[in-house]
This record gives structure tokens, sequence and C-alpha cells, in this order.
């Protein structure tokens, strides 16, 4: 393992330089380095066409470029024992699990208490056909409690559904344990890999989740995701969509799913996406992803050990660097989450998010009314975390003395 080289990443991303910008958002989208940019313009510049369906020279180029992106993506996974589905975003990855499995009225479908609204709302919603959702209570210092979700597994629960890195505060869930503490009860696992997939080195193969879901986008791709299956879940698993591209034959009256990732993929696709994502992945790989993980760890060390030192700025969540990566929560006492990011764009071009991040329940739950939250990648530097910490340290001032 080597230490990243920040200065080299940092050119193959235009908009760094283009922009100035300290950007520090990336858990909502993260920036996009010119091969993936490149490998999307060769789509629309050099083919344009679609695949899987016409037999031309342009087509069967696109096809053949399509199967190595899913191929890439699938060794990036190591996934070899699952289907790979194209969808939109995590959330029509969740969504194809949530309606395209037969939960039966009294099944019982159990998440951590800090999903994001991807994974909380399609269960909530399946409560109208009598599905029960319970979501495990987080120990008192914000970690999931495996204690708590054993007593809560029996032969009813179909699925537990858990983020894998949380988009609240980085917190990693020990989903090895989850997995198999659910496995023992016969329960389905579901993983939202939304803010682990292209930040840990994520082995499908070793981790063995029923269902796992990424948001390229948040891993340097374009704006698309994937849900890979278990094989053998394939056949339960019902589309979310129907439609051209998912049947081997149909009559007025008769229809005959093919039965693979084509059975979801229904219409033309995103092609650009796909081959985008794909390059996303073979750059993640020549950076190395144990190098990303450990810098993102630095990163996390560094901050937490800063913001401690500032009276008036609370940490927000779990904030141990051992357990948290890419994401540091926190408020400025006496603001408001959305003024005190406003006022981190002003003064120094930082871009961070405030609010409730989509995780309103948890925010719900804990009574806070939101947070500012700083997520970082692997171009970001020590001294824009510095240059962070140093514009914190002024508001927090400037809140001090309104409070006087
Ligand atoms: C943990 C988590 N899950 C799900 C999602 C939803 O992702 P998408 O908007 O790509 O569907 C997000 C997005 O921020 C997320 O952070």
């Amino acid at each position: 393992m080597r230490s990243l080289n920040v200065a080299t990443i940092r050119r193959d991303f235009p908009v760094l330089e283009e922009k100035g910008i300290i950007y520090l958002d990336n858990a909502c989208m993260t920036l996009r380095p010119k091969q993936v940019i490149d490998a999307i313009k060769w789509y629309y510049e050099n083919n344009c066409a679609c695949s899987g369906r016409s037999l031309h020279k342009l087509s069967e180029e696109l096809n053949e470029s399509i199967a190595l992106a899913r191929e890439t993506i699938k060794k990036f996974f190591n996934a070899h024992n699952y289907e790979l589905i194209f969808t939109k975003n995590t959330t029509e990855a969740i969504n194809t699990v949530a309606f395209g499995m037969e939960f039966k009225r009294g099944t019982k479908i159990i998440t951590s208490d800090r999903e994001h609204n991807s994974n909380l709302v399609p269960w909530l919603a399946l409560q109208s056909a009598g599905v029960k959702h319970f979501a495990v209570p987080s120990a008192e210092n914000f970690e999931f409690d495996l204690e708590s979700l054993h007593k809560m597994l029996d032969n009813n629960v179909k699925l537990v559904s858990v983020v894998h890195i949380s988009n609240i505060d980085g917190y990693r869930l020990p989903a090895e344990e989850i997995i198999k503490l659910s496995h023992d009860f016969g329960a389905k696992v579901l993983i939202d890999g939304a803010q682990s997939a292209g930040h840990i080195k994520v082995d499908l193969k070793k981790l063995d989740p029923d269902f796992f879901t990424v948001s390229a986008h948040k891993a340097c791709g374009p704006i698309i995701g994937c849900l890979f299956v278990k094989k053998e879940l394939v056949d339960e698993l019902k589309p979310l969509i129907y439609g051209g591209g998912t049947v081997s034959n149909t009559t007025l009256n008769s229809f005959e799913l093919i039965n693979d990732y084509r059975k979801f993929e229904a219409g033309l696709q995103d092609y650009a996406g796909i081959i985008g994502f794909g390059e996303a992945c073979n750059y993640l790989k020549k950076v190395g992803m144990k190098n990303i993980e450990k810098h993102e760890k630095v990163l996390t060390a560094k901050l937490v050990k800063a913001f401690a030192n500032i009276d008036n700025v609370k940490l927000v969540g779990m904030h141990n660097p051992k357990k948290c990566s890419g994401i540091v929560s926190f408020n400025i006492e006496g603001l408001a989450s959305h003024d005190v990011a406003l006022m981190l764009d002003e003064a120094r071009n930082i871009a961070v998010r405030s609010g409730k991040h989509c995780a309103h329940a948890w925010f719900n739950k804990n009574r806070l009314p939101g947070c500012v939250r700083a997520s970082y990648y692997l171009y970001n530097s020590l001294g824009e975390i510095n240059a962070l910490v140093e514009e914190v340290s002024k508001i927090a001032e400037i809140a001090e003395n309104i409070k006087k």
C-alpha cells in the first residue's frame, strides 16, 4: 500500500482547476476524472448506436464495449456469482428488490435506524401490503448493535436491508457480521453500497450479501447505478419495469421473460453511462482501493482531531476514525447548518452539504435539526482539510461572539 499522490490525481479532475473549488460534497456526488468523461464522449462522438438489437457494425462495436464494461464492473466487485443489473441509481436498485421479491403479509423486514430514505421509504411503503418493518436501535455511541439485531431475528424475517457506510457520518457498519447472523436465521440481506462502493474495497464473494446496490455517481462514474443479485435469486425476483429487451418471445396474450439480467433492463439503456461506469472502475482500480481507503481515514483522523479542539463545534454521529471514513459531520452551536454551509461557500469556495441528508428518521430520532457534512475523496488534500478547519474556526468564533 502506498500513499496517494493527490497532486497528480487532481490533474485528472478538470472541474477542480476550472472552478477553484474545495469540493467536500462527495457523499452526494463525486467529481469525474477526464478518463471517465472521455469514455462517455467516445459513445456520443464515435458510436451512438443501440446494443443488443441491430446487426450493423456500429451496434456490434457497442455490444463489445458494453460486454467489456459489464465484465470490468463485475471484476471490480468480485461479483461473478451475481447478476449485474444496471439501474438509474441505488434508489431504483432497492426498489427493484422491494417490489420484485414476494413479501407476504406478516413477513418482517429489518433495517438499521440510520438508513437513507431510499432504504427506508420502500419498506415503509410495503406496510400497506401487510409487511412489518423494524429498525435496529443503535447503541448509545451510534454503533450498530448486533445483539439487538440478534434478538429481533426470527423465521418471519425475510430481509435485512442495511447501509454499508452511512451517509450521515461515514460509519462503516459490521456488514460481514450482519450478513452471517441474518443468514443463520434464513433471512436474505441487502447491503446499500451507495457510500462504500468506490471508497473501500468491496469483495462480494467474501462479503456474501444477497443483494448489493451501487451509485456510480458517488464513485467517479456517471449518473447510473446497479443492483447485484445472487444468481440463484434471479428467478424469484420480478422486474420493476416490463418491456423491450426483457423477453425471448411474446404473443398477443403471453410473454416469456429471459431469466437473467436482461429481464430487468427494459428498453434502450444508458450506454454512455454503462461505458463510463466501467471506466470509473478501471480508474479506481489503478489508483488502488486500499490507498483510497487509507487516504480517507487519514483525512478523517485529521478533521476529527481538529474539530475536537474547537469549543463550540459539535461532532455529529460516530466519529471514530477507525470505524468511519469519507465523512465528518458537525454543527456549530448557535448556527443553523444551512447558514454554516452558505458561509463556507461564500468565504472560501468550500462546498459541503447541510440539513438532514435524506436521513430524516435518524435526525428526528436524535432530535437534531440537521448538520453540516464534509465528505471527501481521493482528490482532496490535507491542505483543503486545513482550509475547512480554518474557516470553521472563524465561523465558530463569530457564533461565540453572537452568543455574548
Ligand atoms: C447511503 C445512501 N443510500 C442511498 C442513496 C441514494 O442514492 P441515489 O440517489 O444514487 O439513488 C444515497 C445517496 O446519497 C446514500 O447516501
